[in-house]
């Protein structure tokens, strides 16, 4: 898609700036995903009595629901380091150990979408995550052989979108899997107040709760959504972003009453008109709307899913008598 979605939940560039003026620092500042704070909060308390490294976090989740923000939060509250890369940034195992090499003791390191490192890097964490060494070749041909160096005791924190993509050998050297899911419209609309008043915004409730509702369970939308509502209130109002104000943007930037673009649209329509409401595959769906499949099931989906507008079959995706109603079509009950 050549065309930048509102709600996308994609980090795009200047979510970048926004995210890191917006971030809490602790866990306590932490809105939402109670369970996954309860736990950590125990986890973390047991580990700074006994004076050792965290154990090593896997954070999945749908995009956008704060997993970096999260690991920086337990890096704080361990207070220690927190180093960051991502699967895709490291090309090859010399690029890990590389970044391995720079750990301090009980430093957190924090690698976002881990599903997506090359096997090879991915072998050179087994050893890492559990005894804290890394074996590197030195010399070449019959004289090579493994040289081993020791790395201090550090916390791996993984984010991955989905737990399944991960390799079992390195799945289970998680101590802790935790699970983030989208946030209720009331955490949302706590969270929009809090960045309403870090952007020096008026905020009313009801202009909160219009922007909660269709943010789709994601802080991200949130924010970025607050942002360009707010551009609208100062320039066509007074500034103050109440309800109408909101409705009123949000139809602007193309955002129907639950969160959904025209892409969410094209994609219901699709199933809906051109496969009858599916059985559809998602290769299928993709082709639609000229989409990558991973992108489909990563991004769009899940909140389809969410909402209730959209079934996954053996056989493929189905639209529901919902997705129907949503877009105003009469319902034929389709075949599964
Ligand atoms: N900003 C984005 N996500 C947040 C969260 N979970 N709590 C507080 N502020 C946030």
């Amino acid at each position: 898609m050549e065309e930048e979605r509102i709600v996308d939940n994609s980090l795009q560039k200047d979510d970048e700036l926004l995210e890191l003026s917006l971030r809490p620092q602790t866990l306590k500042q932490y809105i939402g995903q109670s369970k996954v704070k309860e736990e950590l909060a125990i986890y973390i308390t047991a580990a700074k009595t006994r004076q050792e490294a965290l154990d090593h976090v896997l954070l999945y989740g749908p995009p956008g629901l704060g997993k970096t923000t999260l690991a920086k939060v337990i890096a704080n509250e361990m207070a220690v380091g927190f180093k960051t890369t991502s699967g895709p940034a490291i090309e090859k195992p010399g690029d890990l150990v590389a970044v391995l090499n720079e750990l301090e003791p009980g430093d957190v390191l924090f690698i976002d979408e881990i599903h997506r490192l090359p096997r090879v890097a991915e072998e050179v964490l087994y050893s890492a995550m559990e005894d804290f060494y890394v074996d590197i070749m030195v010399g070449q041909g019959p004289t090579a052989h493994p040289v081993r160096f020791p790395l201090p005791p550090f916390t791996l924190v993984g984010a991955t979108t989905r737990a399944g993509m991960l390799a079992k050998p390195l799945r289970d050297r998680f101590g802790i899997v935790s699970h983030l899911s989208y946030y209720t419209e009331s955490d949302l609309t706590t969270i929009l107040m809090r960045s309403a008043t870090i952007f020096n915004t008026q905020l009313m409730t009801a202009g909160a709760h219009e922007l909660a509702r269709r943010s789709r369970g994601t802080p991200r939308i949130a924010n970025r959504l607050l942002k360009r509502v707010r551009d609208y209130a100062e320039v066509k109002g007074n500034g103050i972003v109440d309800q109408e104000v909101a409705m009123t943007a949000l139809a602007l930037l193309g955002v129907d009453s639950v969160g959904l673009d025209q892409v969410d649209q094209k994609l219901l329509h699709a199933i809906i008109e051109l496969y009858h409401g599916g059985p559809v595959g998602l290769s299928t769906i993709a082709v639609n709307i000229s989409e990558e499949t991973e992108t489909v099931e990563d991004m769009y989906e899940p909140y389809l899913i969410q909402l209730g507008f959209l079934k996954r079959t053996a056989r493929g995706r189905m639209a529901t008598a919902k997705a129907y109603a949503h877009l105003g079509l009469p319902f034929t009950e389709a075949e599964e």
